[in-house]
């Protein structure tokens, strides 16, 4: 007879949860039995989030949230340490969802303007540095002790602790005016093979979900007050640049991720949460 796993309640970090795939991965970890830190840096948005959205999740004390600004270093390693006091100074998962999420250089600029300089700063930082330097921070509350390595407990079931980075199916594949986003999604594929190799050791796994379009307007207090709903922002496109023949959800990339938090075998690989077919 197959066994029946049991998936014990797991301390997680999502960044980026305030609005869009973040808040709907903070809110299925949630309803999954889980405890969920979020940080972002949309103070009001984040607020309504953890105290309205998220509300019985709240009253129940297994939310919380700082406002943190993923570009500065020193402001994700304190806030790293506050969610850890939250979560027993245990972090099981860590998912670097947040980042610039437009993929265009702004007001239909285009690289020959000098002012994307900045920009590409900006998606550099937010999205490629502060998944190094956000995974950095939780190691010592991640990773296994000696004692469970003299135990042998590391061996016994559960899927041990796991980064997750978001990424995108931009990574490899780019319409004109993205080399910002482009650049910082493909650095993530490196990021992440080589931190599965140099982690393994540490049983930390580390593994990339790539959404391809997904639309998150309906995730969001704007979204909740107008009644926004997803089925109404999907176009024909969204549909067929998929392989799977219909529009990705906000919960297809909580599902991957919560598929990655229990695959106690599975690291350094890029799921594909719904990449997209366009040539
Ligand atoms: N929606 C899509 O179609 C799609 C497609 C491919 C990849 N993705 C990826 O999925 C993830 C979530 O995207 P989304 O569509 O939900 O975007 P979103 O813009 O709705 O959410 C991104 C979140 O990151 C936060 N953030 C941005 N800069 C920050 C900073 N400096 N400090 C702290 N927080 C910051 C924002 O405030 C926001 O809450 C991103 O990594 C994005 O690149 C999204």
């Amino acid at each position: 007879m197959a066994q029946t796993r049991s998936t014990p309640a797991r301390n997680v970090i999502v960044s980026g949860g305030a609005r869009g795939i973040g808040r709907a991965i903070a809110r299925y970890f949630l309803e999954a039995g889980h405890r969920v830190y979020i940080f972002d840096i949309m103070e009001e948005e984040l607020e309504y989030t953890v105290k309205q959205h998220l509300k019985k999740h709240y009253d129940a004390g297994r939310v919380q949230s700082s406002v943190c600004n993923l570009r500065d270093v020193q402001d994700i390693r304190t806030k790293v340490d506050q969610a850890a006091k939250f979560l027993d100074n245990r972090i099981d998962v860590l998912i670097n969802n947040g980042s610039i999420a437009s993929p265009y250089w702004k007001d239909g600029k285009t690289m020959e303007d000098q002012a994307t300089f900045e920009e590409w700063q900006a998606y550099i930082e937010t999205n490629l540095t502060s998944p190094f330097a956000t995974s950095q921070a939780a190691i010592p509350y991640m990773k296994t002790e000696q004692k469970d390595a003299e135990t042998g407990a590391q061996k016994l079931g559960g899927a041990g602790p796991c980064i997750i980075n978001i990424g995108s199916f931009r990574a490899l594949q780019s319409d004109p005016n993205q080399e910002g986003y482009a650049s910082s999604k493909a650095g993530q594929l490196g990021l992440t093979h080589a931190m599965a190799v140099s982690l393994g050791h540490l049983g930390i796994r580390v593994n990339l979900v790539a959404p391809g379009r997904i639309k998150v307007a309906h995730e969001s207090r704007e979204g909740d007050e107008k009644g926004e709903n997803w089925e109404k922002q999907v176009s024909e496109k969204d549909v067929d640049d998929h392989p799977v023949n219909r529009a990705g959800r906000p919960r297809d990339i909580a599902d991957a991720c919560l598929y990655l938090m229990d695959a106690a075998f599975v690291t350094d690989i890029t799921v594909d949460g719904g990449a997209s077919r366009q040539k």
